[in-house]
């Protein structure tokens, strides 16, 4: 057993993963990891080379040059690409819009790996994202799958980016689970031995407490 944990979240876009994730990071002095940044990252890379995003071959060969680092702590998280922070690009319409496409990419994804797993070599991190428990981190310390409804996910979505229309972020979170979870590759679906979190009723407070109490009591056991 590890002595600092790998902690995996999994689940779909506004389930809450990525504030619940840097906050437990903060909490336990670990490291956050946010994958879906990684994909991002190559998506924005790709279409500023001029790559079709589902161009697997030119797309796959692109991200196994790219120097992508996530640095910073769980409360102020950058991407350096190639040196240059690209933490708020990566956020923009071209990249959202995009990235399903290229994180459904089979050799994408096998060249993320490899980040992934140097980051956590030591253990003591955070990891989130779509297949952290069952894909990049199988043998996670305690694997977590969030979710909410899509209703919920939506308002939440809407909230953080200031947009009036609720339904339209609706209709963008349902499409975008729909390609994430169909995919052949990787797709969004929980580890057999994840602890399923319903969010949808709780508060941030409410669910952090809910996975420290989790982890609390592994480490304990381990010890
Ligand atoms: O969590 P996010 O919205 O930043 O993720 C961006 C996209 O990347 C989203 O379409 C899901 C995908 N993704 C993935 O396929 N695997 C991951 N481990 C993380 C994100």
């Amino acid at each position: 057993m590890r002595s600092r944990f790998i902690i995996a979240i999994d689940g779909p876009a506004g389930a809450g993963k990525s504030t619940v994730a840097r906050q437990l990071a903060r909490r336990l002095r670990y490291r956050f990891l946010d994958s879906g940044a990684l994909y991002r990252t190559v998506t924005l890379a790709a279409l500023r080379a001029g790559l079709s995003p589902g161009d697997e071959e030119q797309v796959a060969a692109l991200a196994r040059t790219l120097d992508i680092r996530l640095e910073g702590g769980p409360d102020d998280p950058r991407v350096l690409l190639g040196g240059d922070d690209v933490s708020a690009e990566i956020r923009g319409p071209a990249v959202s819009n995009a990235v399903s496409t290229v994180a459904a990419l089979a050799r994408v994804r096998e060249a993320m790996v490899p980040l992934q797993k140097g980051i956590a070599a030591d253990g003591g991190v955070v990891a989130e994202g779509r297949d952290i428990g069952t894909v990049v981190f199988p043998d996670a310390d305690v694997k977590f799958y969030l979710d909410a409804d899509p209703a919920e996910r939506a308002r939440r979505r809407a909230d953080e980016r200031g947009e009036a229309d609720v339904e339209s972020v609706r209709r963008e979170i349902v499409s975008r689970d729909r390609d994430d979870t169909d995919r052949d590759v990787a797709p969004l679906c929980a580890a057999a031995d994840a602890v399923r979190v319903d969010t949808t009723a709780l508060t941030l407070g409410e669910v952090v407490a809910r996975l420290a109490a989790e982890i609390e009591g592994r480490m304990g056991s381990a010890s």
